[in-house]
């Protein structure tokens, strides 16, 4: 992947980009607590930045992890109100943490990238306290997520699409892989959520910038003039009422460092009550569509 390009094209759309990816976060499947210390991993602009830091308070920190500068500096600009985030320009794979420097990890499609991902998740798992947790959310194949899939096949290049950020489509290979980092209790959630970023204009911005589409005309312009207006067809046939909606399907994957210490067994005691509370709620309102594989 050309880096520079994806910032650049990351940056650009940033707006529309954060309200489409809102609904997908699953922020209070890790139940911040205020005081806790956080890790937002691959963190780009920053949303869900601010998210933690409200919720974890002045006592707690967050840090955001990217690799991309260009990405952090509008990160850096949205928290410079908030003492309590602080950043981390670095690849996640080989960064040295402090050890059992945070409460938590989480991620919003920041680590279906990792070359070696074992690697990566047993450096990030070093970082966490007993019993401390991480969860992060990636996507399901592409096939389930027409958000990615709609514009690919209306301007006729799902042929070319990378597959990169559907890495951990297979539930059974994530589940191995952060047993493999040493992780225990994995648990990988369904959830499929209706996403917008607005009208047609907004949706074709994101939708040829960024995701499988995005990467495709960043690297081979000589095809944008063709697909353009094929995608803006598609959205303009799908938009109803000024907006124009997609389905998303993700995991929301669980997974805690080991420790055996009686301050994990109370973590994940406290984190299992919150849950139950949760889809309780959940259910009662009918709102969420989660259902658990079992690891
Ligand atoms: C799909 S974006 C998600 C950004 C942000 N979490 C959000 O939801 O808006 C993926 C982010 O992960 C970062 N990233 C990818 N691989 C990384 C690595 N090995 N180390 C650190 N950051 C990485 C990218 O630079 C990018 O900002």
């Amino acid at each position: 992947m050309n880096r520079a390009l994806a910032e650049a094209a990351w940056a650009e759309v940033r707006e529309p980009l954060d309200r489409q990816l809102s609904p997908l976060g699953a922020i209070g499947t890790l139940f911040p607590e205020p005081g806790e210390d956080v890790l937002d991993v691959g963190c780009g602009t920053g949303q869900t930045l601010l998210q933690l830091a409200a919720m974890v308070g002045p006592s707690g920190s967050v840090v955001g992890l990217d690799i991309a500068p260009r990405l952090l500096a509008i990160a850096r600009e949205r928290a410079a109100a908030h003492p309590n985030i602080s950043f981390i320009e670095a690849d996640a794979q080989t960064v040295r943490l402090p050890a059992a420097g945070f409460d938590a990890i989480y991620s919003r499609f920041g680590v279906m990238a990792f070359a070696d991902p074992v690697a990566a998740f047993s450096n990030l798992r070093n970082a966490l306290r007993f019993g401390g947790r991480l969860v992060f959310v990636c996507w399901r194949a592409l096939a389930h997520n027409e958000l990615d899939h709609a514009p690919l096949r209306a301007a006729g290049l799902e042929h070319l699409a990378d597959m990169t950020p559907f890495s951990f489509s297979d539930h059974n290979y994530v589940v191995r892989v952060l047993r493999n980092a040493g992780f225990s209790d994995i648990a990988a959630d369904v959830r499929n959520s209706w996403v917008s970023c607005g009208g047609v204009d907004e949706t074709l911005a994101v939708a040829l910038a960024v995701g499988p589409q995005g990467r495709i005309l960043r690297e081979n312009p000589d095809l944008r003039p063709e697909a353009e207006p094929r995608v803006r067809r598609m959205l303009e046939s799908r938009a109803s009422g000024g907006y124009v909606e997609f389905r998303a399907a993700t995991w929301v994957v669980t997974a805690w460092a080991d420790g055996s210490q009686l301050q994990s067994l109370l973590k994940r005691r406290r984190y299992m009550l919150s849950r139950v509370s949760r889809q309780t709620n959940a259910a009662e309102t009918g709102s969420g569509d989660a259902t658990t594989e079992p690891s």
